[in-house]
C-alpha cells in the first residue's frame, strides 16, 4: 500500500466521524451551563467552537475507542471535552497579549469577532464545560480518570506549560535549542493530541499505558506539522495568518533546523511512531493507525 493511499484511509475517519462530532459539539451548547451564559458570552463559545476545524483530537478519541473492539460512543463525552479545550486553547493563543492572530479557520478570531474580555472569558468557559462534560458520564471510576487525564494534558505541565515556555521563548528564534524547541511542542500542543486519542482508550477500557509512548509521537509530529506549514503554505490555504513563526522570531522547528531539516525531523518522527505502532494491541483501525503519520505529514492545513 503507498503512504498517500494509508493517508487516504484516516482521512476517511474524519470524514464519517465528522458530522457527529459536529453535532456532539453543537449539543454541548445546549447544556444548561452554556445556554444559561449571557448570549454574547454565548455567541462567542459558538464562534470558537463550531464553523471549521479538522477536528483531528475528537477523530483520534473516536477512533482510539474502536481500536480497543468497542463502541465509539463510549467516548463521545470524552471526544467532544477535548475538542471544547482545544477551542478554548485556540482563543486565548491567538489574543493580542499571546500570537496576537485575527485571523483563525478562516474566520476573525474571538477578540477580533466580539472583544478581547469576551475571549478570555470565552475561553475559560469552554474549559469548564470541558470537565462538565466529562463528569456528568454515569461511570465515576471513568470520570475520575478522564478528568485527572485532561487536567494534565491541558494544565501546567501539558498545554498551559507549553504556551508559557512558547511565550517565553518567543524572539529567540534560532538562537534556540532544539531542546527547548522539543519542550515547547510537547507541552503546547503534544499532550493534548497524545491524551485525547488515550482518553478514547480509557472509554473503552484498554490499556492507555501501552499506546501512551506512539501516542506522545503522535503529538509532537502534529505540532512540527503546525510549524513546517506556517514557514510553506499560505495563508488562504491555512485559515490562519502564514509566517507568522518567523515574523516573530518563535522558537519553532523551522528557526532551529532549516526547512528541510524540520520536514527531515517530522519523517523520522513518523518513523518512530510506525514503529512503535507495530508492537500494539490494535484489534480494528490498523489501516486508519497506520496512515496516521502520513496524514500529519502530508496536510496541508
Ligand atoms: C492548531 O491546531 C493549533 C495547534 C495546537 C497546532 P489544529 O491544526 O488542530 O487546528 P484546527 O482545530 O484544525 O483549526
Ligand atoms: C498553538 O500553537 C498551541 C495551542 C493553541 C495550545 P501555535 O501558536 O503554533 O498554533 P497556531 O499556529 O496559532 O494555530
Ligand atoms: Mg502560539
Ligand atoms: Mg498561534
Ligand atoms: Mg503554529
Amino acid at each position: 500500500m503507498t503512504t498517500t493511499g494509508m493517508r487516504t484511509e484516516f482521512q476517511a475517519w474524519l470524514e464519517a466521524v465528522g458530522p457527529e462530532v459536529e453535532a456532539a459539539l453543537e449539543q454541548a451548547l445546549t447544556l444548561p451551563s452554556a445556554a444559561a451564559a449571557p448570549p454574547r458570552l454565548r455567541d462567542g463559545m459558538a464562534h470558537a467552537l463550531l464553523g471549521g476545524g479538522k477536528r483531528v483530537r475528537p477523530a483520534l478519541c473516536l477512533l482510539a475507542a474502536e481500536t480497543c473492539g468497542q463502541d465509539r460512543a463510549l467516548a463521545l463525552p470524552a471526544a467532544v471535552a477535548v475538542e471544547l479545550m482545544h477551542a478554548y486553547s485556540l482563543v486565548h493563543d491567538d489574543l493580542p497579549c499571546m500570537d496576537d492572530d485575527l485571523l483563525r479557520r478562516g474566520r476573525p478570531t474571538v477578540h477580533a469577532a466580539f472583544d478581547e474580555a469576551t475571549a478570555v472569558l470565552v475561553g475559560d468557559a469552554l474549559q469548564s464545560l470541558a470537565f462538565e462534560l466529562l463528569a456528568t458520564q454515569r461511570d465515576a471510576a471513568l470520570v475520575q480518570r478522564q478528568v485527572l487525564r485532561l487536567a494534565a494534558a491541558a494544565g501546567p505541565q501539558g498545554m498551559v506549560g507549553g504556551q508559557q515556555l512558547d511565550m517565553e521563548l518567543e524572539g529567540m528564534g534560532a538562537r534556540a535549542s532544539l531542546a527547548e524547541v522539543e519542550e515547547v511542542h510537547a507541552g503546547k500542543t503534544g499532550a493534548l493530541l497524545a491524551h485525547s486519542f488515550l482518553l478514547g482508550i480509557e472509554a473503552a477500557a484498554g490499556d492507555a499505558a501501552a499506546w501512551e509512548p506512539w501516542a506522545l509521537v503522535i503529538g509532537r509530529l502534529f505540532q512540527a506539522t503546525d510549524d513546517l506549514l506556517d514557514a510553506t503554505r499560505s495563508t488562504e490555504e491555512l485559515g490562519k495568518t502564514a509566517g507568522k513563526d518567523d515574523a516573530v522570531e518563535k522558537a519553532t522547528l523551522v528557526a532551529v533546523l532549516g526547512l528541510e531539516g524540520a520536514q527531515r525531523y517530522a519523517e523520522a518522527l513518523a518513523a518512530q511512531a510506525q514503529s512503535l505502532l507495530a508492537g500494539l494491541p490494535a484489534e480494528r483501525h490498523q489501516v486508519e493507525l497506520a496512515g496516521l503519520p502520513a496524514y500529519l505529514l502530508e496536510r496541508c492545513r
